[in-house]
This record gives structure tokens, sequence and C-alpha cells, in this order.
């Protein structure tokens, strides 16, 4: 075991405290009444990062969260490593289905419950902690490390676009390195091959002023809801084909490789189904669920709202109803794109004596790598080390828009190598982190830098 992760071993514990401190941050991006503590957050990275002996720290505001870098740029001649990491997280409702307040860290069986945890401040903070391992063990980096961590991911990361654009000098790297991403498996390393795009819509229809009295005026007057539903049901063929006109058209073949690799992975369809809770798993024909979830684009709707929802029965003609819908894009699909077939065909196939319109909300790009040179080869020889196991090359079916930015922006190759695990209710109540897998992935990390640094030339 290498000094640096003799360290992270050794501290754990008060990594661990340490980490339930920014936990306790109710950082929530999407909830004005937040921007408070998604500012202290920030401050938090901030003086950790400082801590942790960069060189340069600094709080970067924005038209809404503040964006956080660091740097250590004490080694001439070799790599540098940008790391990506948010620190802003969902809301945590429904509070009443969580075990411990989302906000007051508790660790049970090994995980680390709270909201955050694993998405994604727990993963961020592991990289912090492996710069302070080799700076407080050797004084020193084996390759240069700036660290980047956003306040609006969970949002759609807009500013941070802009500042990747504006600063794309002083983020010149030779890969950027990210752990918000999850492993296949308990104790299977998993660097992400992919991640699908999102096109996010709020589709609204309206109809009469008030609501009416449904015997009065029902069978005259074009219902709202039912509107909505004609609308969406024209979003699916029945064997789950996505009809919208064009959707189809950018979309590129994955490739026999990528197939043959995804098949070869050992998934245990019950299992994943099981911890659904779903009576049955069902998608697109002709594709396996990893197929679906990592390879195919989607047009889900993630929310309905309209008419008496109350107690009882209420006989009553909305005259409103709205719906959140959105797309998940694979390569090389676009939101532009998307947005505009999807309002296009929201438009033609709205029923008469009903006013509709499309919103776009956020968006984000596909994302699929060329897994091979020297970082990558460096992250498989530290992961493998770190956890005994060789990694296997996983899709992901979620979203981090600014990964295509840093490759589309930058012009550099992005390795996601999370340190998640299955069921860790990220997004959800209960979500969780592995005590272990913070520890083990720190030390992957640490590896990581010395591994690059030795097969690089200097
Ligand atoms: N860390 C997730 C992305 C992710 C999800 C990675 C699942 C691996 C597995 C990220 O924080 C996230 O939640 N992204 C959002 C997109 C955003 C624009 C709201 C998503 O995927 O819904
Ligand atoms: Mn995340
Ligand atoms: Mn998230």
């Amino acid at each position: 075991m290498s000094v640096a992760a003799e360290f992270v071993r050794a501290h754990q514990s008060r990594h661990l405290d340490e980490l339930k401190d920014i936990l306790r941050i109710p950082s929530i991006s999407t909830d004005p009444a937040r921007a408070k503590d998604v500012q202290r957050a920030a401050e938090w990275v901030e003086a950790r990062l400082k801590r942790a002996g960069c060189t340069t720290s600094k709080i970067y505001p924005t038209s809404r969260h503040p964006i956080v870098y660091g740097e250590w740029l004490g080694a001439p001649g070799k790599p540098t490593i940008l790391v990506y990491g948010h620190y802003d997280v969902q809301p945590a409702e429904p509070l009443d289905l969580w075990e411990s307040p989302p906000f007051e860290p508790t660790i049970r069986d090994g995980k680390i419950y709270a909201r955050g945890s694993v998405d994604d401040k727990g993963q961020l903070f592991l990289h912090v902690k492996a710069l302070e391992a080799h700076l407080a063990v050797r004084g020193k980096l084996p390759v240069n490390v700036i660290v980047l961590a956003e306040g609006e991911e969970e949002v759609g990361s807009a500013n941070l676009e802009h500042f990747i654009a504006a600063n794309a000098k002083r983020l010149a790297a030779d890969a950027v390195v990210i752990s918000d991403s999850s492993m296949f498996a308990p104790g299977q390393p998993s660097i992400l091959s992919s991640l699908r795009g999102l096109a996010y819509f709020e589709i609204n229809v309206t109809g009469p002023t008030v609501d009416l009295h449904s015997g009065s005026y029902g069978g005259a007057v074009v219902n709202p809801a039912t509107a909505l539903a004609r609308i969406i049901a024209t979003f699916h063929e029945p064997n789950g084909h996505v009809a919208i006109p064009g959707f189809y058209d950018k979309v590129r073949d994955w490739g026999d490789d990528a197939r043959t690799s995804i098949r070869k992975l050992t998934f245990d369809e019950h299992g994943f189904q099981h911890e659904t809770g779903a009576p049955a798993l069902g998608g697109e024909d002709g594709y396996s669920t990893l197929e679906r979830i990592w390879t195919r684009p989607t047009c889900e709707v993630n929310g309905l709202l309209s008419g008496y929802t109350g107690e009882g029965a209420k006989t009553v003609l909305p005259s409103k109803a709205m719906a959140k819908v959105s797309c998940r894009l694979v390569p090389d699909q676009t939101p532009d794109e998307i947005g505009r077939l999807v309002e296009a065909h929201v438009r033609r196939v709205a029923p008469k004596g009903v006013t509709v319109s499309v919103e776009h909300l956020h968006g984000g790009h596909p994302w699929r790598a060329e897994l091979n040179g020297p970082v990558f080869d460096a992250a498989r020889r530290a992961l493998a080390a770190a956890f005994g196991r060789e990694p296997v090359i996983v899709g992901e079916g979620g979203s981090i828009p600014v990964v295509g930015d840093f490759q589309r922006i930058l012009g550099t190759p992005v390795l996601l190598m999370g340190f998640g695990l299955p069921g860790e209710n990220a997004h959800a109540p209960n979500e969780w982190m592995s005590d272990e897998n913070f520890v083990v992935g720190a030390k992957a990390v640490a590896a990581f830098w010395d591994e690059l640094s030795t097969s690089s030339r200097s």
C-alpha cells in the first residue's frame, strides 16, 4: 500500500467526520430559499481545498450558485488532471420516508445516510482527501491537479458551461476526472463509457378560464386533462418506440463491440426489478434492460397535474393540465433539436379547443467515450490495485450535462470513475454512500495520480 493510501486509511474517521459536516448543509440548488446554504457549502469546499494544500483556491460567484476552483500546479512536465464534482443536492422530499433526517448524516451498517452523500458530496470530497494525503505525506502531488466544484449540476449546469468557455486556457488539462456515478456491483470498480443527455419540457394545456361543473359543461367544452392525456399517448408506439417524427434520425448505431461487451456483463435482472418494486420490467422491444438504459433514447413523463385530486369526488372539468416531460438522449441527438421536434409534434397533435404551450427547461448533451490512452490505462491499474479486481466498462442512463461541455469546449477526454453502489437511493429518500467506498475511492484516486505520473514522460 502506498504512503498516501496508508494516510487515507489511518485518517478515515476524521475524514468521515469532515464529510458529515458538509452533508449537514442543505445545499438544494433548485430551491431559491436555500441559496444561502448553497453559498455556505461552496465556502466549505473552498476552505477544505485550501486546508488540503491547494496553492490557489477561489469562489467565483455566478448569476445563481458559485463555482469553486482550487489548484496545485507544482509538478512541471507532469500531466494535469481536472477534477470535477458538484456540491449541490436534490430536494429531500418526501421527508417522512427518511429513516434518519436527510441533513443529519448517520452511519448505519457501513452506509452514510444523508441527502448528497453519494450524489455528489462524498464522491467529490474523496478527491480532496487524496490531494490532502499526498501533500501531507510527501509535500507534493505526483501530477498537477485542478479542482472545479459547482453548485448547479442538479439544475443543469448553465453557468458552468460559460465559465469553462471563458476560462478554457486556465482549465487546460490532460483529462477531466469525475466521480459522480456508481459501480456496477459492490467491490466491482467501474469506468463509464457513456452518459445519456437530457431535454426537459413543461407542457401546459389550458381550456376554460376556471374549473367548470362537469355536468353543466362536460361534453361541450374540451377537457384539458383529456387533451393532455391524448397528447402524451402519442409519444410512444405500443412496442415502446418513441413515435415523435425524426426522434431517432440522429441516433448513431452503438456498434457490435459495445453490444457484445454489454452482453458479457452478468446483470441480475430479477434483482434489478426487485429493487424497483415494480411488478414487471418493460420498455422498447428488441433491447435488453441494460441496452434500454444505456444505449436507447427515451421520452418519459416525470409529472402530471390537473383537476381535482383531493379526498373523495368532485365533479369538475379542469381549466388546465400540466405535464413535466423529459427525453434522455444518446449520441448524436442534441437537446436543441429534440426540443424542436417535441414542440412541433405536440403542436401538431394538440386537440382543437385548448391552448398548448411547451416550455423548454434544461438540457444536456449525451456523451460517449473513447476508452484508450495513458489516462485510461492508469485508471484501470489504480482501480485494480485499490479494489483487488479489474474494472469493468459500463454505460449509464443518467446525465451529467457538463461532461459533454468539457469534451466539446476544452477538447479534453473525460474519465468517469464512480464509487456509488446499486441501490444507493440517489435523488430518493434514504440516500447513502458506502463508507468503505469513500475510503477505497480516495485510495484509488491517490494511486491513479501515481500511476499517471510514472507512466508519463516528464
Ligand atoms: N450524478 C448524477 C448523474 C448520474 C445519475 C450518474 C445516475 C450516474 C447514475 C447527476 O447528479 C444527476 O442527477 N444528473 C441529472 C441531470 C440534471 C440536469 C438534473 C439526471 O441525470 O437526471
Ligand atoms: Mn451527481
Ligand atoms: Mn444528481
